[in-house]
């Protein structure tokens, strides 16, 4: 295994679907000026497909892959693993990534991963002279090349750590916390961090505090070496013995934490699995006093490692070792929209205005009142109508009037335009969404469509104080076909059931309704023509609306006129026919009916016109 484990071009598989830790990585690469991206795919066994992340200013995606295998095979270059899986799953995808020929690293995050299992992996990672990172590791940085998952904390800790291009000073710790306050103690004393990683807290990592501190031995541009041990287990004699055989000869600049254990009863454990003293020379002390009689650089505290590593860095500037690196300006990271959101550091119009509901709150409101209120407190669709579309909460008998006007549009028989489309649709193997379209999409001027109409042409002649001989006579000269007049199969003498009890209705609840009296004279002048120029249902649903506005109280007159020009009145006829459409539709569907297809004898060939 060669001593350097990353480089610019370093690409990883990123083993669990983590975004936040993805972007985090690509971040690094934007300070350290990287043009390929660190990330080469992520493998996540519950989908494939794409992650899209920022790279910089712009975006890229990465590729998802279900298997280590196929993540491999499509990124043969990339040689690094992390991997995110849990401590279920972590041994057993780890020694999957180490016998891929092309992984030469894997950095195992998960805590808990069991002790015979993690000393199989470092077994098998010597034998593969393959490095592990960890488990229970937040991983490493390489300055200026390759950062680990979520090492070294935000943009702004990356740039304040210098870690955006390599400075002279080697780092190992068994902590990650520590690590990253670490990477912040050697940026301020002296030129940067060259790599740093954490081998994590357990009894049986990866790879050792000693493995680490030989690689940054071994690498020329590493002018010293700093570490940070802990009390519990050897690992730090395994340094000491390497001091005295010479294999280190760096300058390493060593404390072992844990020093305070000796004011708690004996055998305290620490946050770390491996963090207890089992033994007398296990205690922070006995290694630091072995440490520093081997030769290496020990501070008196905690407190003085970063005067101490200072000092070693000026003696190694002063002697010529270190050429100070020179500072490199790192590229200001713009910031995730939604974070300046959050901060107020911008603002952005909307682009889109609603006031009649709200959903972000607690409960879903309808015009301010509170779904649980709607539904207990015996509010009934009348009322929702009067809340979603009028903002108004409606007296009692409006909203009845309202809920009439549903129940009786919800159908009239198969043989009626909207009825018959849908039936069609149905026969021919159609959705049900499709059918209700090609049902509602024959309301119209003629079919259902009437309301709005006879709505605004009775309340405009009425207004406008025209008889209705007048209004009638105005409309035929326009050539138009009075709304809410006229029907097919209705009339006087076969009156529509429907009209008779919506007029009865308003009769007894309305307070005033001067619009249907003056269309049911309009009605008699009509009729007198032809039976079937009855006031239709259309016709009375709109012209008692305009009277029920008028006459609740609820509305200012310009309201009203708002209301009746939007044309919002037709609207209630598509919700009450939607029911009975799609009671025909089920119904087609419940008999199986064949494909439609209209009788010869249904049809007159005029080709000769
Ligand atoms: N106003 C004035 N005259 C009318 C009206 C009307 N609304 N409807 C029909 N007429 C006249 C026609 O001009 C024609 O007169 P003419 O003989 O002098 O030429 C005569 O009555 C017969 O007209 P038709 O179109 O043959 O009547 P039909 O019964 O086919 O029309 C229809 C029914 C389509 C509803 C028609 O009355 C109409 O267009 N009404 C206005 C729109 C409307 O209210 N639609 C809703 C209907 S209800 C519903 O769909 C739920
Ligand atoms: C309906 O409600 O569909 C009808 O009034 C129209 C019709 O022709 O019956």
């Amino acid at each position: 295994m060669k001593p350097e484990l990353f480089t610019k071009e370093t690409t990883a598989i990123i083993y669990g679907y983590q975004q936040k830790a993805i972007q985090r990585m690509l971040d690094f690469d934007y300070a350290c000026g990287r043009t390929v991206p660190s990330v080469a795919c992520i493998v996540n066994p519950s989908r494939d497909g794409v992650h899209k992340v920022f790279f910089g200013k712009g975006e890229i995606l990465i590729p998802m892959y279900k298997t280590i295998r196929a993540a491999c095979a499509h990124h043969p270059k990339a040689d690094v693993m992390v991997n995110f899986a849990s401590f279920r799953s972590a041994f057993d995808t780890s020694m999957e990534a180490l016998h891929e020929p092309q992984i030469k690293t894997v950095c195992v995050i998960a805590e808990g991963v069991p002790e015979r299992r993690e000393r199989i992996l470092a077994a098998e990672a010597k034998k593969l002279d393959k490095m592990v990172i960890g488990p229970a590791t937040v991983g490493g940085v390489k300055a200026g090349c390759f950062k680990i998952a979520n090492t070294a904390g935000t943009y702004d800790n990356i740039i304040a750590s210098k870690l955006n291009r390599p400075g002279s000073v080697g780092f190992v710790s068994k902590s990650g916390g520590l690590s990253n306050e670490c990477y912040n103690i050697i940026a301020r004393n002296t030129d940067g961090l060259y790599e740093g990683i954490a081998i994590g807290g357990d009894a049986y990592p990866g790879s050792t505090l000693l493995d680490h501190i030989l690689r940054y031995q071994a690498i020329p541009e590493v002018k010293m070496i700093v570490a940070l041990g802990e009390i519990g287990g050897s690992e730090e004699y395994r340094i000491v013995e390497a001091l005295k055989n010479k294999e280190i000869t760096k300058p390493l600049v060593i404390w072992v934490t844990g020093t305070c254990s000796k004011m708690f009863p004996s055998g305290v454990q620490f946050g770390h699995a491996g963090a207890k003293a089992g033994a007398a020379n296990e205690t922070a002390d006995a290694k630091n006093a072995a440490l520093k009689e081997a030769g290496a650089l020990v501070p008196n505290s905690f407190d003085d490692y970063g005067i101490l590593i200072n000092e070693t860095y000026k003696k190694l500037v002063a002697d010529g070792t270190i050429v100070p690196a020179p500072e490199v300006k790192a590229p200001v990271l713009p910031m995730d929209y939604e974070q300046a959101v959050k901060e107020g550091k911008i603002r952005k119009a909307t682009t889109f205005i609603a006031t009649i509901s709200n959903e972000k709150g607690d409960e879903l409101e309808y015009n301010h009142v509170k779904i649980s209120d709607v539904l207990n407190c015996g509010l009934g669709i009348g009322n929702v109508i009067g809340l979603l579309w009028f903002k108004k909460q409606l007296p009692a008998y409006c909203c009845r009037f309202l809920e009439n006007a549903l129940m009786l549009t919800a159908d009239h028989g198969p043989a009626v335009s909207g009825a018959h489309n849908a039936i069609v649709a149905a026969r021919a193997g159609k959705d049900i969404i499709s059918c209700l379209a090609s049902g509602i999409l024959t309301i119209g001027p003629r079919f259902g469509g009437a309301i709005d109409g006879a709505a605004q042409n009775f309340k405009r002649a009425y207004e406008a104080g025209l008889t209705p001989d007048q209004f009638i006579k105005d409309m035929k000269a326009k050539g138009i076909n009075i709304p809410g007049i006229g029907h097919k199969v209705k009339s006087v003498n076969n009156p529509d059931m429907r009209v008779t009890n919506l007029k009865a209705f308003v009769m007894k609840n309305f307070k005033e309704h001067k619009l249907l009296d003056y269309a049911l004279e309009v009605e008699k002048i009509t009729t007198q023509k032809k039976g079937t120029l009855i006031l239709n249902v259309d016709g009375c649903i709109g012209i008692c609306f305009v009277d029920m506005l008028m006459s609740s109280g609820c509305f200012t007159k310009e309201e009203i006129d708002s209301i009746i020009d939007m044309g919002c009145l037709n609207a209630l006829f598509v919700i009450g026919r939607s029911i009975g459409i799609f009671g025909h539709v089920f119904d087609q569907k419940r008999l199986k009916q064949p494909l439609y297809r209209t009788p010869y004898d249904e049809i007159a060939y005029m080709t000769d016109l």
